[in-house]
């Protein structure tokens, strides 16, 4: 695997990660054995449906040839992969604007989305894995509503909807069979924020340009990888032990202002998959240089109940060099390279644990392998931690509540 993990910094002796690496070597085996519920995201990668992944791709040259904007109406798995990933890549390919509908309730943003709409030729992706969250009903309705406004007929707008949604069951997969829309699967046992390698994230990003095969060869890379014999898990097992060791809140910590929204799936993909039984690690984001100048305070001097992941892109650009004053002709990436590693020093010398994952390169292929790293490092942590990694009880809880509130 090309991402690499350093635990030193965590303070964690050699006989404490030993003593887990077997539990550890025990839950990735369950993940692969295909016996256990919703570990279809395992093996999907090397499972591709090649001419499913053509036929999504084909759908999306149509979109980018035809339209000028694809709004996704989604929510929490069903739109953060494709956000994160639009956010974060270089666009490979050429590609439209993406735009997200779902995802909140605010009258404002709504219309700074639906004004776009009016001006610009535009198909909606709707992508819901139940086909029944609140948001995302309310969302499609207003936007077919905005459709018909602009388009006139029924026929024209159901053309140029696409929904992702489970194979059989749901009201959206009802709707899409009656409505004739063009539809692509979130298979069974995937669960949403594990649902990034499915159309819910390949079938925008590709919209938006994003070299999506070039995606799908890292995740396989990463399933396929030999390390996880070796020191593939020691992440797993280190998150494990700083929980069990009593810290709280795992800060994610970012030098690259676009992995703002990778943050976001992985506060998901982790608050989702081990926030429960009075358990699990509270996932806090920040973004570096920035947040140092606010949160660098508490970090450095606050209340010790976190530990660091920092998320480091190795290589970077030296286009841009500071042309005069006392940094004359250092570039950018020098200037956040020293600033990582600044950081890294000054919260060491202070006592706090740090971790760091390095990727040599910010692109689609490196990319993948580290979502594929990631799910499977949060599932093992959660297995390691005894709780379901796959279910999410407390979000049901609020879906009914606010149902009953409707
Ligand atoms: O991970 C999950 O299962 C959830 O966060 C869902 O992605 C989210 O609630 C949206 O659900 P759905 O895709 O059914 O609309």
């Amino acid at each position: 695997m090309d991402i690499k993990v350093n635990i030193e910094g965590l303070n964690l002796s050699k006989d404490l990660i030993d003593s887990q690496k077997a539990n550890a070597g025990k839950a990735l085996d369950r993940l692969w054995s295909e016996k256990e519920g919703m570990t279809g995201w395992v093996q999907l990668p090397i499972k591709q449906d090649e001419d499913e992944l053509n036929r999504l791709l084909d759908v999306a040259e149509i979109i980018k040839n035809e339209a000028g904007l694809l709004v996704v109406v989604g929510v929490g798995g069903s739109y953060l992969g494709a956000k994160a990933a639009i956010e974060a890549l270089p666009k490979e390919n050429f590609g439209i604007d993406v735009r997200f509908l779902g995802t909140n309730f605010s009258t404002a943003y709504y219309n700074s989305v639906l004004d776009e709409v009016k001006e610009k030729e535009t198909v909606v992706c709707v992508v819901s894995k139940s086909g029944g969250t609140m948001e995302v009903q309310a969302a499609f309705e207003i936007i077919k509503e905005v459709m018909m406004q602009k388009y006139k007929n029924e026929r024209d707008v159901n053309r140029r909807i696409i929904a992702i949604t489970d194979k059989e069951k749901g009201q959206l997969r009802e709707e899409a069979r009656e409505k004739d829309y063009t539809t692509f699967e979130i298979p069974s046992d995937i669960g949403g924020r594990y649902s990034v390698f499915t159309p819910a994230g390949l079938l925008p990003m590709a919209v938006a340009g994003i070299d999506v095969r070039g995606l799908m060869d890292g995740a396989r890379e990463a399933a396929m990888s030999p390390d996880w014999d070796e020191n593939g898990t020691d992440y797993a097992v280190a998150r494990y032990l700083m929980h069990e060791e009593g810290k709280i809140i795992e800060a994610l910590e970012f030098n690259q202002p676009r992995f703002e929204y990778l943050g976001e799936w992985i506060k998901q993909l982790y608050g989702e998959s081990e926030g429960k039984d009075g358990k699990g690690l509270w996932p806090a984001t920040l973004i570096f240089s920035r947040d140092l100048h606010s949160m660098g305070q508490y970090l450095q001097q606050g209340r010790q109940v976190f530990f660091e992941t920092i998320t480091i892109v190795d290589s970077g650009s030296d286009s841009i060099r500071i042309p005069g004053g006392a940094l004359k002709g250092k570039s950018l990436h020098d200037m956040n390279e020293a600033m990582t590693n600044g950081v890294i020093a000054a919260h060491k010398n202070a006592g706090i644990p740090v971790c760091e994952i390095h990727i040599p390169k910010l692109d689609a292929f490196n990319y993948g392998q580290l979502l594929y790293f990631l799910e499977t490092t949060c599932a093992i942590t959660a297995m390691l931690m005894d709780v379901n990694p796959f279910n999410q009880p407390g979000v049901e809880d609020y879906k009914a509540e606010m149902r009953k509130l409707c």
